[in-house]
């Protein structure tokens, strides 16, 4: 499932994160791209342990946990430290599969990258090229969302960016481990949630809602993963 979630920051959060960034010191993008991957990779990034790279990525983690459609979507048990990275002057990232397992910097801890996510930092009428695009077995999808609004997609897909031809596309990218491994599954609850939604607001003494609700929560815990 690819997803486009729209106004996950606000844009005075936006304009904030693009102030800090722009007077940070960014780095060669392959410090965290896998021995295939690194071949396909020409952009920047701020280093992980930045100042500014984790007060703006607790930032957004924050958002995700008031954003209803992403937790829905996602079913989201953790979330990895959010990166951030530039492109210009022509670079791009070449089609390649995200790594499985990431480490977070300076912990125990592990993600399984279940889903990845892009955050877009800029607008479209800011640089030319940079779409981010998916293949899946719907086939291919290109993306450029406005800024603020973010790109969820199966961290299995393969995925480029298209070279960056005038301005800078800035962003912010990251990895969801799920309580629900699946896609296939956390699609159902995801499409069972929403029907439910609409249900319950448009018919909301009907005991049918409360009946869906209760087959929602039994299927989550048949194969929910903590
Ligand atoms: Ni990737």
């Amino acid at each position: 499932m690819l997803l486009s979630i729209p106004d996950v920051l606000t844009p005075e959060q936006v304009l904030k994160a693009r102030g800090v960034m722009s007077g940070a010191a960014w780095v060669d993008g392959r410090v965290t791209a896998g021995h295939q991957s690194a071949k396909a990779k020409t952009n920047e990034q701020l280093p992980e342990d930045h100042p500014a790279a984790r007060e703006l990525g607790d930032v957004i983690v924050q958002a995700l946990g008031r954003n209803s459609l992403f937790l829905s979507a996602a079913l989201p048990l953790k979330v990895f430290p959010p990166l951030f990275n530039r492109y210009e002057g022509g670079q791009s990232f070449g089609t390649h599969v995200d790594n499985a397992v990431r480490q977070v910097p300076n912990s125990p801890h592990r993600v399984r990258t279940d889903l990845s996510a892009t955050l877009f930092l800029a607008d479209p009428t800011e640089y030319e090229g940079g779409e981010l695009v998916v293949e899946d077995t719907y086939g291919v999808h290109s993306l450029k969302l406005p800024a603020g609004h973010m790109a969820l997609y199966p961290a299995s897909s393969l995925h480029h960016v298209n070279p960056v031809t005038r301005g800078a596309r800035v962003a912010s990218f990251f990895w969801i481990q799920s309580m629900i491994r699946d896609d296939g599954r956390r699609a159902i609850l995801f499409d069972m949630d929403l029907a439910i939604q609409r249900l319950a607001a448009d018919h909301p003494e009907h005991p049918s809602a409360v009946a869906l609700t209760g087959v929602y929560h039994n299927l989550l815990r048949q194969w929910v993963e903590m």
